[in-house]
Parts: C-alpha cells; structure tokens; sequence
C-alpha cells in the first residue's frame, strides 16, 4: 500500500515534466474547420466588451478557466499556488489535479490546499476520479471538496489512460452509479469531465440523467493521455514498458474531437465547459458560439506557471486580448451575446457533425 501511494504520487511529477518537455498534443480539434463569420460594422465599443460571465450563480471576470492539472508531490505546490495567485487576481475559475494521492496520504494535502490560501475568493472546483469514487464513495469526495474549500467537484473520465496502463484501473462497471449517488448525496454542484477523448450525447445524457450539475468535454485534440503514457514508457525496455508505448501510440488518435463533442453535449443540456486543446481567446470565441459556457485550458498555462507569476500573467492576457478582439469583430458586446455569433463550419467537423444528427 506504501508503494501504492508513493507510486500515486511520483506519477503526478512525470506527468507534469513529460507534458511540459514533450509534445502531448496529437490530434485535430476541429477548431480549424470552424470560422466566426465576421461582422464588418460590430457597432459595440471594442474597449466597453464584459468579459464577465455567471456559472453556478458565482460571477467569474471572464470564460477562461484553469483546467484541472496539478497537486500530489511536493514539487508541484509551487505552481498550483502559482496557478490560484493568478486565478484570484484575474477573477478565474481554478480546477487542481486528482486529489487521490492525497487522499491516500494525507501529507500531501498541502500541494492541494494551497490554492484556496492563494486564492480565498476564486471559483475552485476539487477533483477525483470516477473509479476512486466507485471504490472510496461520497466520502472521500467530500473530504477532497473541504480540502481546498471548493465551490463544486469534478468528477473526471479518464478510461483511455486506465485501458493502456497495465496498473491501470481497468474495470469501468458501477462508476455511473457511483456518480448518481454523490449528485444525490452531496449539496456541491457535481461536474463529470472527460480528460482528452470528449464525451458524446449519449453520455452527456447519461450524466444529465445521474444529476450532473455541468459537464466538462475534454474533447480530442489537446493534451493526449495516451502520448503522456507513451512518453513515460519510453524508458522502460521491458516487455510491458514497450507494449505500453505501442499501446500510447496506437491509441494516440482515439477521440471525439472537441468541436463535435461540444456540440454534441450542447445539445443535451448546459452549463457546458470546453476544453480538450482550447489554444487560443480565438478558439475560445469559437466555444462560445458553439454554446460552451466557461472555455478550460490547461497544457498552454502549464509551462508558464513553472516559470513565474509574471509568465502567467503574460498568457491569460493575451488570451484575453484574443478574445475580445474575436468579440468586438463578431459584434458581442457580452459574453451571453457570442451565442448569437454565426459559424461556418467545414471539412471533416461538419462531416461528422451531420452523420451524428442524420435528417
Ligand atoms: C499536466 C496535466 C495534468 C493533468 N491532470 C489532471 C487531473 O489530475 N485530473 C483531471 O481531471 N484532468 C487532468 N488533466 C487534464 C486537463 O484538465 C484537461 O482536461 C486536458 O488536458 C485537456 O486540456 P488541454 O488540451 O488544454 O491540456 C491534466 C492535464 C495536464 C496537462
């Protein structure tokens, strides 16, 4: 058990370093097929645009928010204090990474409830895994939710990174019920979130129907668990380290693409957040008009938030340049008004959109 949870925690800081030294992102998002229709005469002042929306009845300064990502080793405390320092003072919303290494050993807690020291006001969201839960229950749902003071839960799907890790978690049977019985048992809004392979209407009703209060896409063309897991192989020469790098490899171009997973779950219901290779207060634009309601990112704001508060400042503004520049040449002087911004879409997006809505 020992074992168990040092190799939890160890995981968490090879995930951080991979991501931040290797190239993770290995599939098409479907952003480039998507193009805002322009507005040649927007009649709004480009310096009076309110980036400022509402989730959960909480008003957040803008729709970017900080997408889980770190917490479980000492040496990622720094950059999750890092990443709450800068969520606090632009009015964000924060995710932090798998509370599990925590939950299994609590001097660890720390990496974690740095964040709400860092940011006493911001919008936090604390984070375990669907099997955890299935095995643990509410109660450790809980205990992860007052460890960082957090105004919701997320809930995350991350079956393609159990399915190629031979340690994985390979039974998947009873999470969804597990899942009901927390939106149930619990007050704090519940959140089920995808973790790079996108969630589709099926599933989106799915979780609707168990009493999600959001779902989080994390759609196909981000951040990829399978090149994480391939990378981390690398190393290994053993029979099973190279037949988990084939599987990484494989397995690197399986996913619903974030655009159609975003429209797909859009359909079913809301409030929705994007995510899965959001890149940009462009694509951010595009999220919006797609019906997303907060826009997630997390690997563009990883290596900044290694480096310094001033690196991170320095992203989440051009981020927010981007996108009130998108729009101001949409005409949406609110973010509610990007919902009424017209889309082309094209290519192979729109392919598979319309063989997923057949006449
Ligand atoms: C270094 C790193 C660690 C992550 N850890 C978690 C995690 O512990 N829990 C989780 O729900 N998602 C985790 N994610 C997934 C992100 O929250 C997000 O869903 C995914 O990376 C897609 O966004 P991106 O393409 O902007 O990176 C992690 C992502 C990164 C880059």
């Amino acid at each position: 058990m020992a074992d168990k949870k040092r190799f939890t925690s160890s995981r968490k800081l090879d995930h951080l370093r991979i991501c931040a030294e290797e190239t993770v992102e290995s599939g098409d998002t479907g952003f480039g097929d998507v193009r805002l229709v322009h507005n040649a005469l927007p009649e709004c002042d480009m310096r009076a645009i309110d980036l400022s929306t509402r989730f959960f009845g909480h008003t957040l300064s803008s729709p970017l928010f900080i997408s889980a990502m770190t917490g479980g080793h000492p040496g990622t405390k720094e950059a999750n204090g890092r990443l709450a320092r800068i969520a606090e003072h632009f009015g964000l919303g924060m995710g932090v990474g798998s509370q599990r290494a925590a939950l299994e050993n609590p001097a660890l807690a720390d990496t974690f409830s740095v964040v709400r020291d860092e940011a006493p006001h911001a919008f936090l969201i604390a984070n375990l895994g669907a099997v955890q839960l299935r095995d643990h229950g509410t109660a450790w749902a809980e205990e992860a939710i007052e460890m960082i003071g957090a105004n919701a839960i997320a809930i995350h799907l991350n079956f393609l990174q159990e399915a190629i890790q031979p340690e994985g978690d390979h039974n998947a049977t009873g999470c969804l019920a597990a899942v009901a019985a927390l939106c149930r048992e619990i007050k704090t809004p519940v959140i089920i979130k995808e973790t790079g392979c996108g969630i589709s209407r099926e599933v989106a009703r799915q979780c609707w129907s168990a009493g999600a209060a959001a779902i989080d896409v994390g759609g196909w063309g981000g951040t990829s668990w399978a090149a994480v897991e391939s990378f981390r192989a690398d190393g290994d020469k053993s029979v099973q380290g190279q037949a988990l790098r084939t599987l990484g490899v494989d397995f690197a171009g399986w996913g619903i693409p974030t655009v159609v997973s975003l429209a797909e779950v859009a359909g079913t219901g809301s409030p929705v957040i994007a995510s899965g290779g959001v890149r940009s207060g462009i694509d951010m634009a595009k999220c919006l008009a797609l019906g997303a309601d907060l826009c997630g990112m997390a690997l563009p704001l990883l290596k900044p938030a290694l480096e310094s508060d001033e690196a991170l400042t320095s992203s989440v503004e051009t981020v927010h340049r981007e996108l009130v520049a998108s729009m101001f040449l949409c005409g949406a002087a609110r973010v509610r008004d990007m919902r009424r911004a017209r889309l082309f879409i094209t290519g192979k997006t729109r392919q598979m959109m319309d063989d997923g809505n057949p006449a």
